[in-house]
């Protein structure tokens, strides 16, 4: 019996496309730039399953050039650069990889909040520039994390893990979800709307999935809610934060400083980001620790292998 197609979109651990080729016919992108679209559809045609990253739009015109498609695995939590009404509506199986990069995610959001909060890219890039002549009394001040208030929008999975390591910081806990988190009061966290959140919180968080309903959730009106000096962390998508309006926001000083993992284009960055000094960069680093991105790059392609040996995805994103 002959393989199902599969077609891989970026460079992937070799270990990862050794096991798909046991069950898969493989044609596999060698680089880490993506196809060009009209390449991908034409390499997509004959395909009946899709592995790819949470950077590759999975778009109806996309899906239109895979008539044979039957299922889109992901190596990424975040689901939303893929058509899922398009892919419900012809009935391809879509999955994703929650659990297997939570710790490191929160890790990343703490190294992002610490080095925001106390203007460590700020001052290093000061210091690699040769200016520092003296040790000055006021030289780079920043805010106290520890006994501050953390505001942790979204509080699922990565949120959790943000919040207990927050007890180590003996920080007051703040969260804002649309349901009260079944695990609120083992957390110390206390519920609030999005506006007293920004109002109350010295340090805010976002781990909110992506959708039409929290695109540009933080603009002009809800930078203006934080405490001035505050810290804002975006570890979740782009498009969550206005760009534009935050760095009118930085400029003026409220918040004081922000951390970010994600933007609206990426990797194209608002050239005005990079000219902002009170903004720590990284690029999409969130899950990039070597066990949590191999944990996703194999559970992605063990969706796979579940799938094409019958016994269905263990993954699925509902649709
Ligand atoms: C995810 O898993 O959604 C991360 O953002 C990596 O794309």
């Amino acid at each position: 019996m002959s393989h199902p197609k599969l077609l891989v979109t970026r460079r992937v651990f070799p270990e990862v496309l050794e096991l798909l080729r046991e069950r898969f016919e493989v044609d596999a992108n060698p680089a880490d730039e993506p196809w060009p679209a009209a390449a991908l559809r034409e390499r997509v045609r004959d395909r009946d399953a899709l592995y790819v990253t949470g950077s590759d739009r999975v778009d109806a015109a996309l899906l239109e050039a895979a008539p044979a498609l039957r299922i889109v695995a992901s190596g990424s939590v975040g689901y939303n650069h893929v058509d899922l009404a398009a892919c419900g509506a012809r009935g391809i199986v879509v999955t994703n990889t929650p659990g297997v990069l939570d710790e490191a995610t929160a890790d990343m959001a703490w190294a992002l909040l610490m080095a925001a909060a106390r203007r460590l890219s700020e001052s290093e890039r000061w210091l690699r520039a040769g200016h520092w002549k003296a040790w000055a009394w006021d030289q780079f001040l920043g805010q106290d994390v520890h006994g501050a208030t953390l505001g942790i929008v979204g509080m699922g999975r990565i949120g959790s893990a943000i919040a207990r390591r927050a007890r180590g910081f003996d920080m007051r806990l703040l969260y804002c979800n649309r349901t009260p988190a079944p695990n609120a009061a083992e957390l110390g966290a206390q519920r609030r709307g999005l506006d007293a959140l920004l109002r109350e919180s010295d340090h805010v968080v976002l781990v909110v999935p992506y959708s039409q309903q929290t695109h540009h959730l933080i603009g002009a009106r809800e930078l203006g809610w934080m405490k001035p000096g505050a810290t804002l962390v975006n570890i979740a998508r782009g498009g969550i934060v206005d760009d534009a309006a935050l760095v009118r926001a930085l400029r003026a000083g409220r918040p004081g400083a922000a951390g970010l993992d994600v933007y609206e284009n990426e990797p194209a960055l608002d050239p005005a980001l990079l000219e902002v000094p009170n903004v720590v960069l990284a690029p999409h680093l969130g899950s990039a620790t070597r066990s949590s991105r191999l944990g996703m790059a194999m559970l992605a392609a063990r969706n796979l292998m579940s799938w094409a040996e019958g016994a269905g995805p263990l993954t699925p994103v509902p649709l």
